[in-house]
């Protein structure tokens, strides 16, 4: 390894938008040794798959054991990383989770602990091991995948969106205090990107509830996003590619928060020019199927009108 090599470790890469950060990030062959990390590394069939193409195309990427959850996996690995690179340069942290599609009085506090465990925890965790060794040495990146959830709230994921606004919140605390270090600190906030996580937690909506229509309604969003109207999660790795590119420019060019994707453009300038009581209002108008495919494409520039129908699982409830 040369001393301008940087060492990146990626929590979360056995499928989705981790994957991607990864294969991407090695592939480009030139600074950049990677660390992928996933629960129960190379000893699952993903965590093989990635060390097969690492070696098949001559990669410097190495498949790690981490769970984000449990504060001796991440001891361990963060010892592990140590003994194979020497250090870390860059931590990018991507684990995530999502939450079942429920109202906020329907959704379980299990439900509400076991995201925020992941999504802001698993986080704070990880940047808890490399923040003394960034400190001293002057230098470091922390890149936090939250979400376009942490800015613009739709009804059904509050436990998610809940999760993903106090990393975002804790991010630019955290841009704050350690730029007096050298430490560099930015945030992705990817609209939907196509990868599993929107085909999970997706238990049957409860008829008898009140928020039915809700519930449906985000769940038909997400199936059609999930089928070829989201964004690829390439694009995602594309950002987290310019961040670490914008990072020696001059203070202004450099951003904290960095959106991914034409459905997190537009519904940020939206939110920008009309005002959260503007989307309160609006976001709360049950709509027919049509009007809410109006409502997607007059505020994030979206068409899903093909695929809002379309279910992988059809389900007579949805
Ligand atoms: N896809 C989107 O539309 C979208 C939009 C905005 C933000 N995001 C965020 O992007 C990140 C990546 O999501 P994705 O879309 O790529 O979904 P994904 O394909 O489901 O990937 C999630 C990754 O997180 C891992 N993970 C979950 N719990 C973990 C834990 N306790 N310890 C370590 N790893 C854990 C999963 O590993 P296992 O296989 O072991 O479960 C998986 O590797 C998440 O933070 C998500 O919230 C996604």
């Amino acid at each position: 390894m040369k001393s301008s090599d940087e060492v990146v470790l990626i929590t979360g890469c056995s499928t989705g938008i981790g994957t991607s950060i990864a294969l991407y990030l090695a592939r480009l062959k030139t600074k950049y040794v990677v660390l992928a990390t996933m629960r129960r590394g190379a000893s699952r069939k993903e965590g093989k798959a990635l060390q097969d193409t690492a070696a098949k195309e001559n990669l410097r990427l190495f498949v790690l054991d981490l769970d984000v959850n449990d504060p001796k996996s991440c001891d361990r690995c963060v010892a592990e990383a140590r003994s194979l690179a020497s250090r870390i340069d860059i931590l990018v942290n991507n684990a995530g989770v999502s939450a079942t599609v429920q109202s906020v009085e329907e959704n379980s506090m299990s439900e509400y602990k076991r995201v925020m465990e992941t999504n802001y925890f698993g986080s704070v965790r990880m940047i808890k091991q490399v923040l003394p060794e960034f400190r001293k040495r002057r230098s470091g990146t922390v890149i936090n995948v939250t979400s376009l959830a942490a800015r613009v709230w739709m009804s059904a994921q509050g436990p998610y969106n809940a999760s993903k606004a106090a990393m975002q919140a804790l991010s630019a605390t955290l841009a704050i205090e350690m730029k007096r270090f050298g430490v560099h600190v930015a945030t992705v906030l990817p609209g939907v990107i196509m990868t599993p996580i929107l085909l999970k937690e997706q238990a049957d909506a409860d008829l008898d509830s009140e928020y039915v229509s809700q519930v449906r309604h985000l769940k038909k969003f997400y199936q059609g996003m999930a089928f070829g109207v989201g964004t690829p999660p390439t694009d995602v790795s594309k950002v987290v590619e310019r961040i670490l590119n914008e990072r020696s420019a001059p203070d202004g060019l450099s951003a904290l928060a960095y959106t991914v994707g034409i459905d997190a453009e537009g519904y940020i300038t939206t939110l920008r020019e009309k005002g959260n009581e503007w989307w309160v209002k609006e976001a709360a108008i049950e709509r027919d199927d049509q009007g809410n495919v109006d409502f997607i494409y007059e505020n994030s520039g979206i068409d899903i009108s093909s695929r809002y129908r379309t279910v992988k699982k059809p389900s007579s409830k949805l």
